[in-house]
Parts: C-alpha cells; structure tokens; sequence
C-alpha cells in the first residue's frame, strides 16, 4: 500500500511538475550578456533597393533596431535557448554551417538552413516558396519553422513586456501601448528588409570600379551563356523571377533526387517534395561561398560538388525543369577542370565581406 501511495505521489508530482512547466516556463533569458546598443541608431535605410516587395513594412531605424535585439534574443524561445541566431550565423551570410539546424530541445530542422538574402525583395521565401513576403514570414518563424517552442504569441509578448529592455525599444518603435506579437512580427521583418547585401566585388565591376580577373571573366560567360544558370538564378539577386507574373511562383525541379524519382541513395528526406512534386525555391546566390553545404537538404558540402552535379548529375523526373533537359533527356554539361574552375571563381566574386561583418547585423549583446 505504501509502495503505490509513494507512486501515487510521484506520479502527481511528475504531472504537476510537467503541467507547471508548460504554464509558466522560466521568464529570466539564460544570456549572461548584456545588450549593448548604440545611442544614435545604425544606418538601416540608406540603401535603396530596387522591386522591393511592397507587403513588407517601411524600415526605421528604432524598428529595425528592435528587430535585430528580437533577432538575437534567445528569450524568444519557450526555454530562453535558441534565437534566430541560433540558425542563422551572420558570417556564413546567415545560413548555419550544418546540412540541419538543432532547434527548441534539441529538434532537427528536416531543411537546410537557409541564408537572408535580400529579403526586401522576395516574393516567395522558404525552400517551398510558402511564405510570401518578409513580412509574412516574421511571424511563422517563432511558431512553426523552426523549434523555438513558442507556439503561444501572445504569451510571448506578455513575456517580453516583463522583461527590462523591450518596454522602451518598442516605445521608441511604435509609440506607446503594450507589447503586441503584431509589432514583434513588424520588428523582425523590419530588420530582415534591411539586410542588404549588394556590395560584392561582382557589384562592383558592375559599378565599373574594378574588374574581374581573366578567371572570373570566363565564370561569368559560362553562368550567363552555356552553363545557362542565369536562366533561374536571375536579376539582382541571382534567385527565380518570383514577381507574381513570374513563371514558378519561384521554384522548381532542377533534377535533383526528391520525392517521386529513383531514390539514387542521395536523397535524405525522399518524403520531402518541396513545393510540389519536387520543386524548390531557385534560391539567391549571393555570398554562395560562404553558405554551404547546398541545396535544401545540405546534400551538397562544396561549390564544387554542386557543379559536378549540374555537370553530369542532374536526374530525370517527370517534372525536371525543360531548362535542363535536351532532346528530352537530363542535359549533360560535362563541364571541363577549367570550367568548373571558372564557374567558382566567378561566384566567390558574389561574397560581400561588409555583410558578413557589419556591425548593425551582428549580435547587439555583448
Ligand atoms: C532551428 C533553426 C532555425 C531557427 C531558430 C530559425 N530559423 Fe529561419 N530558417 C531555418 C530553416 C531550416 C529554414 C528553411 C525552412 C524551410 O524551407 O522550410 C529557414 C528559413 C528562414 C528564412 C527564409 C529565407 C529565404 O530566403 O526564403 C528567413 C527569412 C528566416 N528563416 C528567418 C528567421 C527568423 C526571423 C528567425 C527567428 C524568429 C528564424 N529564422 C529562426 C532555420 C531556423
Ligand atoms: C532550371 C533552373 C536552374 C538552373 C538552370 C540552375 N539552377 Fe541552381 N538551383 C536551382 C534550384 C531549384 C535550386 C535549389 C534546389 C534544391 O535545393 O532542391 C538550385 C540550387 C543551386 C545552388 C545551391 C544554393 C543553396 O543555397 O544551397 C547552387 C550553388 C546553384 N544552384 C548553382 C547553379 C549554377 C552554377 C548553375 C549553372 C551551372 C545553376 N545553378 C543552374 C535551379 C536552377
């Protein structure tokens, strides 16, 4: 009889213990850091950039201030452990350096964490395209692509109106009035729209201030002429045309082993078929160096594993993109040393150091 009471009560007070856990996790973030902010804001809206995606909210500097404390803020996580920092490293232009992110207790993201890229500009972000703006995205994050365990918006805003620091950012953000997950979601989109990167040595010879080596030069013949990768890595920010009269609604099948072909033994998640039957964003190229490994498993480590997959790789699929196909087969570029050599040399030309370091996109708690 003992024995049971004693289980009795271990088991209420397991209950009881996992039920108070869900209701009131600890308030107090675990960073010993201090915030560290500047008295004049950082410069967020010099940069013009042109077709920007006009759901998103106007960039101010105390907005997009906020923005990056949220952004770096493991508060914003059920267990004060995991920011969107957590998978989204400003030197690797804000990919992650694994083929999956560990999220919320330790949750694998079944995707490659993607890099920010000029979001402003996007009309379709994730690896499916499901989100349609920065804007719509900043509130998805928190709740579902990530594992940050803060499901309850509302309890999060509470949240942060308890803690020191938020009261006066959002004061100098929005003006008066309590927290709200609306003007989280601003926040956050405000900085993700200021996270510019046109500064690359390839902008600059666009810019006619230097030039490309003889290298660099043939890279940029081969993606704009045989290679054909501008044919979907296009415009400025070298990502599908995603306006909304564009043709994909920004993905495709770039013949990849996914979901509905031959499994080659590539393919980590066949269940995953992105879009819809195996399309994926045609994601932006910039700062390609630095973004690795590739593709939206990670499947690829190098730069050079991914041409030797467009190379000689690309699969057969009843939905491969006609581009890379001829005489309705896989196309095979059979891309020499030299070319592949190229190619590289040519995408290192899109890194923007001054991304990867500036100081307005770097962690403020220090
Ligand atoms: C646990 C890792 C993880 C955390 C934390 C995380 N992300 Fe992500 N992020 C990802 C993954 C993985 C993807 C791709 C998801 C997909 O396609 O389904 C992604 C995609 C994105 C994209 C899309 C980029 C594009 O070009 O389409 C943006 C923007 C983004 N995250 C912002 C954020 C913000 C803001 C936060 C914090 C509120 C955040 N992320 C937290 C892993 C993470
Ligand atoms: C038919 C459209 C298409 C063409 C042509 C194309 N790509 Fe892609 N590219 C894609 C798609 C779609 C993805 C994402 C695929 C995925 O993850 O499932 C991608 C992914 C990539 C990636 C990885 C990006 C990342 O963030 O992981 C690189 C690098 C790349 N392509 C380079 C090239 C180069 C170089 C060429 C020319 C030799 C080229 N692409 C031609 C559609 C295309």
């Amino acid at each position: 009889m003992k024995k049971i009471t004693l289980f009795n009560v271990l088991l209420l007070a397991l209950i009881f213990s996992a039920t108070s856990c869900v209701e009131k996790p600890q308030t107090t973030p675990v960073s010993s850091k201090t915030l560290n902010l500047p008295n004049t804001p950082f410069d967020y809206t010099s940069v013009i950039v042109s077709n920007v995606n006009d759901e998103n909210p106007a960039v101010t500097p105390n907005g997009a201030t906020l923005g990056r404390v949220l952004f770096y803020d493991p508060a914003l996580s059920l267990n004060n452990r995991v920011s969107c920092a957590s998978c989204h490293l400003q030197e690797k232009a804000f990919a992650d350096v694994g083929a999956h992110s560990i999220g919320f207790e330790g949750k694998i993201t079944p995707r490659n964490s993607m890099a920010i890229l000029n979001p402003v500009m996007n009309r379709s972000l994730f690896w499916d395209s499901r989100a349609t703006s920065a804007a719509n995205l900043a509130l998805q994050p928190a709740q579902n692509h990530i594992e940050m365990g803060m499901e309850d918006l509302d309890y999060l805003a509470e949240k942060l109106q308890k803690m020191d620091y938020y009261p006066n950012l959002f004061e100098k953000a929005f003006g008066q009035g309590a927290i709200s997950k609306e003007n989280i979601s601003n926040a956050l989109a405000q900085f993700l729209c200021s996270m510019t990167t046109f500064n690359s040595k390839f902008d600059r010879v666009q810019k006619g201030e230097v030039e490309f080596t003889t290298l660099e030069a043939m890279g940029n013949s081969i993606f704009h002429g045989r290679g054909k990768c501008n044919k979907c890595h296009s415009g400025d920010n070298f990502m599908a045309d995603d306006s909304p009269s564009g043709p994909y609604g920004g993905t495709t099948n770039s013949g990849l082993s996914v979901a509905g072909t031959a499994n080659t033994g590539l393919d980590r998640f066949t269940k995953d078929k992105g879009r819809n039957n195996g399309s994926f964003r045609i994601p932006s190229l910039r700062n390609i160096a630095v973004t690795g490994p590739y593709m939206h498993d990670g499947r690829f480590e190098t730069l050079e594993d991914v041409l030797n997959f467009y190379s000689h790789g690309i699969q057969d699929h009843e939905n491969l993109d006609p581009k890379l196909t001829e005489n309705g087969q896989p196309i095979r570029f059979n891309f020499s040393e030299l070319e592949k050599q190229a190619l590289i040399a040519f995408l290192n030309t899109l890194t923007d150091e001054e991304y990867l370091t500036a100081e307005k996109y770097s962690s403020p708690f220090k």
